[in-house]
């Protein structure tokens, strides 16, 4: 069964499908093929697991596959390698309607979709999203962008895809440590704003850990329709969609005090959202049972929940580069309960300190 979620944005709204097999269903994606020729970006890793069915899906639609095949890993998330998809598009005569298909997880997506934007200024963009992260969350929303070795995810553009097709079968070859940074995405849709999906994530944990389609179906659907919601009311960040970064401000500290690809994303979010539960309980906004919570559901999921010892001040030196500062202010998306998040710059430097220590190994 295939579920079918949309993404309203006005003329710029698209669909997202959900289902397994997806990467052989031809009709899906036909009618966003305008031309006889699409540029499939990916990896050394994806590409050999799936880039020959989407060829033979897309040549049943009568379209010939340029294939941009990029090194694999977080660390590749940078300038250099985005040079190589404008090569590759310039190289191979891409025009400007030329649709760019990146197939893989979030880093190709994150890749792929900044090259769209940049490509003679906007070409069209599909996601096929191939871990689950990039399901949950990444391939949905238009954020595009590549790391710099100060600041994650620091150079990019908001530029929407215009179909997003999650084959759940993919995941059947997903390493078991990426499937669960994926995890951390999806539990972070219930302690934002979807208290019922939390409990549901804590009776089905195992299922999911054990890649069962209905479970998956059911997650995957679940995250896309919160994130759907979040993005059609606040397309750039204006207020809203900066509750979507739960976690992510001590993350981004993580992943780049340690270096890009030493821990998953999905991880760094993961110790990420344990300082922001211990700094919400610091400032009375939640029980320390609800942190307890928080960190068993994270812990079943086979995550990290210390975060590494950095040093209080370095963590605090990489947070002031975070997208939410403003005016110089550092601003946090904290927790007033399970299912309840707010942006706050009320934490003192001093709460936030005891918090990052308090949480780190
Ligand atoms: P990833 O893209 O690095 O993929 C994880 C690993 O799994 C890679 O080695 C990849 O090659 C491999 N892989 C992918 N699909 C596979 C499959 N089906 N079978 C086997 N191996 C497979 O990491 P990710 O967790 O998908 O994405 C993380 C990135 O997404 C980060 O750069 C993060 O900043 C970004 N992100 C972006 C947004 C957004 O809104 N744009 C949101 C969240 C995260
Ligand atoms: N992952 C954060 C966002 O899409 O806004």
């Amino acid at each position: 069964m295939i579920q079918i979620l949309n993404v309203s944005l006005g003329e710029r709204s698209y669909p997202i499908h959900i289902g397994c097999g997806l990467l052989s269903d031809a009709a899906l994606i036909q009618p966003y093929l305008k031309q006889k020729k699409a540029v499939v970006v990916s990896n050394t890793t994806v590409a050999p697991l799936y880039l020959a069915t989407l060829t033979e899906t897309l040549g049943q639609a009568g379209v010939a596959v340029q294939p941009v095949i990029l090194p694999d890993g977080e660390e590749y998330k940078n300038w250099a390698t985005l040079n190589l998809i404008f090569d590759a598009l310039l190289a191979s005569h891409c025009e400007r309607s030329t649709p760019l298909i990146a197939l893989g997880g979030g880093v190709i997506g994150d890749m792929g979709g900044f090259a769209a934007a940049c490509y003679q200024r906007g070409m069209p963009f599909i996601q096929v999203p191939t871990t689950l992260l990039s399901q949950v969350d990444s391939s949905v929303g238009g954020k595009t962008a590549i790391n710099h070795p100060l600041g994650k995810n620091m150079i990019g553009a908001f530029y929407q895809p215009c179909l997003v097709l999650a084959d759940l079968n993919t995941l059947d070859t997903l390493p078991r440590r990426e499937l669960a940074a994926g995890l951390a995405e999806v539990i972070k849709y219930g302690l934002i704003g979807d208290p019922e999906f939390f409990a549901w994530l804590e009776n089905h944990l195992d299922a999911l850990l054990a890649c069962d389609k209905t479970a998956l179906a059911y997650a995957v659907a679940r995250s896309c329709a919160n994130k759907a919601a979040v993005v059609a009311a606040d397309e750039r960040e204006a207020g809203e969609r900066a509750l979507l970064n739960l976690g992510h401000t001590f993350g981004h500290a993580i992943e780049t005090g340690l270096g890009y690809g030493q821990w998953l994303h999905g991880e760094a979010v993961a110790a990420g959202t344990l300082i922001a539960a211990e700094l919400s309980v610091r400032l009375g906004w939640l029980t320390a049972d609800e942190a307890r919570r928080i960190e068993g559901l994270l812990s079943r999921a086979e995550l990290p929940v210390r975060a590494p010892p950095l040093g209080v001040e370095r963590y605090l030196e990489l947070m002031r580069h975070d997208k939410k500062v403003a005016d110089g202010q550092l601003r946090l998306v904290l927790l007033q309960g399970i299912g309840r998040a707010a942006v706050t710059d009320t934490a003192s430097e001093g709460d936030i300190s005891a918090a990052i220590a308090a949480r780190c190994d």
